[in-house]
């Protein structure tokens, strides 16, 4: 069988890292988008897959450039000729995107029509992920499926909804197979640090070895559907390879709050979260989403796909992996 060829887009960020192993692992040759910065820091996620260019038989490439630029994207896709691409790049952090919302709704909305116009202009025969969220559903109550209408609470959840609607959009205009994955959060050790699961389960490694004693969070009462990222990459493959380009929900099913979380977190290493954590209203959103939960039976029963870690399993191998990182001498300070 010829090898098939892949684009990711954000292949440096959580997702983006564990679906490059998970392709290259079916022999994918997989081509990523790393930004240009000062340091080489952003391709940490990445540095254990990395081949030099003079290796023989090489099957990752990465290609300095952004979303933001549209004359970049259709060079790319023309030079690349992907049959899959998996849209994950994105300004993902939603406090964040209050403080940018022209930034964020540049790379995470327009990002999208940026892509899909660079496929339609390349002429080629691809099909799309995009890396929708459930933030799309803001306020409306849970459980929630792919029928559930949409009310965005941030700049972020805007932006992913104009994404969303452009992808169904193409679709329907122009018979592409593009693909809307509306994820629910889901989290690992590769999480960012300042989301607030990783934040939780670093100061609990950090506390444990006693080099801390509070961890700051704002709205302890929120609820969310937290799954583990490496079954989720899995499921964006599995739309790809659908007879039919259609829309899921991508979840477990299972609502816990932060306050859930940080218990079992701490628990796990014998401590009480109501001794370490303090309430911040600096961490608090201007409007906020209160409670996420998602409905995922349409994957399971379209695709056979489901997420087989919950959230307490999630939180007890995520402050292992933290322990295990600060033993092995990174700080785990915590970040802005
Ligand atoms: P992440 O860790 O924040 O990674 C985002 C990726 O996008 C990084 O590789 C980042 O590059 C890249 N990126 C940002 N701006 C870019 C630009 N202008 N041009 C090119 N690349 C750019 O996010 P994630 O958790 O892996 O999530 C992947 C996708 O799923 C995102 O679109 C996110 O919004 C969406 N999503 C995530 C979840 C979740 O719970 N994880 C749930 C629903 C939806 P740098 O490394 O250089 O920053
Ligand atoms: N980040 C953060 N930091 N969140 C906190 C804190 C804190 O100190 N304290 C409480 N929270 C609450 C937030 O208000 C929110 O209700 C919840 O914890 C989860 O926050 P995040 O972990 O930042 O994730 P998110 O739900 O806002 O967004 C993530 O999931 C989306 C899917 O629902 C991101 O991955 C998005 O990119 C993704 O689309």
């Amino acid at each position: 069988m010829p090898t098939r060829t892949a684009l990711i887009t954000g292949i440096t960020g959580q997702d983006g890292s564990y679906l490059a192993e998970f392709l290259l692992g079916k022999g994918y040759e997989v081509h990523g988008i790393v930004r240009r910065s000062s340091q080489i820091a952003s391709t940490t996620r990445i540095d254990h897959l990395y081949q030099d260019p003079h290796e023989s038989n090489r099957k990752l490439y990465l290609h300095h450039g952004d979303i933001t630029d549209a004359g970049f994207m259709v060079n790319l896709i023309r030079d690349v000729q992907p049959q899959e691409i998996y849209n994950l790049a994105a300004q993902s952090h939603v406090r964040v995107s209050f403080d940018l919302p022209d930034y964020t709704a540049n790379v995470t909305g327009l990002g999208t029509i940026r892509l899909l116009e660079a496929v339609r202009a390349s002429g080629i025969d691809t099909r799309l992920y995009q890396a929708g969220s459930s933030e799309l559903f803001g306020t409306i109550e849970p459980p929630q499926d792919e029928n559930t209408p949409f009310h965005p609470r941030s700049p972020y959840g805007v932006a992913k909804a104009f994404a969303h609607w452009s992808t169904v959009n193409y679709r329907e205009s122009y018979d592409l197979f593009a693909v809307n994955g509306i994820a629910f959060n889901h989290e690992s050790p590769r999480r960012g640090e300042t989301f607030v699961t990783r934040k939780i389960t670093r100061a609990v490694a950090r506390i444990h070895a006693g080099l801390e004693q509070f961890v700051y969070l704002g709205n302890v009462d929120a609820v969310r559907d937290w799954g583990y990222a490496p079954e989720y990459v899995t499921a964006f493959w599995h739309m790809l390879q659908a007879d039919e380009p259609r829309d899921y929900i991508l979840a477990t099913g299972v609502p816990a709050t932060v306050r859930d979380f940080a218990e079992v977190a701490f628990r796990h290493v014998g401590l009480d979260w109501r001794e370490h954590v303090q309430i911040d209203k600096r961490y608090e959103r201007p409007a906020e989403v209160p409670a996420l939960t998602g409905d995922p039976s349409r994957i399971k029963a379209g695709l056979g796909w489901e997420a087989t870690t919950k959230w307490d399993d999630l939180a007890r191998l995520m402050v292992d992996a933290d322990i295990a990182s600060l033993q092995a001498g990174n700080d785990l300070r915590s970040t802005p």
